[in-house]
């Protein structure tokens, strides 16, 4: 699959220190991917519940749950079969830092939390991309058949952000990019699946 347009949308490629300290921590890369899962399953129950009266957006965001919850059913067999046991962890600082961007008040609030939607399904997508030469064969296939459900879901988050907007969205896009590309490159101490430049 050709993923040249949600890496334009994204601006800015993973590093390769990125790819090679996943390597050497694949228990720990596998872990938070279930716990992304599970997070991107939450965040649109919580959009459904907070949105209720917005029609176009429940049956397409419950289907995404429940598309993310067998993402994390599949992740935890995948973690089961190569004997690592999920635990917590502490989440990346990646969600917590886009959310920073997000305005307060609707209904900016929903269009921003839709783009900050498409962002991280972006990334995701292109994470599973450029972690398919890092890993093993099987690891591999199973990151290709997920980057073509995440490329679905940025594509559903961003097409739902223009249903809602009112005027051009290029100008949100562009302040979320620069927050998300910030945190992709910056020096990270703490290794997860969205996490920034390694440290070590
Ligand atoms: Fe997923
Ligand atoms: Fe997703």
């Amino acid at each position: 699959m050709d993923i040249q347009f949600i890496k334009d949308f994204l601006g800015c490629e993973t590093p390769q220190a990125w790819c090679e300290a996943a390597a050497l921590n694949q228990a720990i890369l596998l872990i938070d991917h279930a716990h992304c899962e599970k997070k991107a399953a939450s965040t649109a129950l919580m959009m459904m519940f907070r949105y209720a009266d917005y029609e176009q957006l429940i049956l397409p965001l419950s289907k995404l749950a429940r598309e993310e919850l067998r993402h994390f059913e599949k992740v935890c067999v995948l973690m089961k079969s190569r004997g690592i046991i999920f635990t917590h962890l502490t989440p990346a600082r990646y969600a917590e830092g886009l959310r920073k961007g997000v305005h307060s008040q609707d209904p900016q609030r929903l269009i921003d939390l839709l783009i900050m939607g498409a962002f991280i399904e972006a990334r995701s997508c292109e994470r599973f991309a450029s972690l398919i030469n890092y890993v093993d064969d099987d690891l591999g296939i199973f990151y290709k058949s997920l980057l073509m459900a995440e490329a679905r879901h940025y594509q559903l988050y961003l097409n739902l952000a223009n249903q809602f907007a009112e005027e051009d969205l290029d100008g949100r896009i562009e302040h979320f990019r620069k927050l998300e590309n910030k945190l992709i490159l910056t020096p990270d101490e703490v290794f997860r699946f969205h996490s920034g430049l390694p440290t070590l």
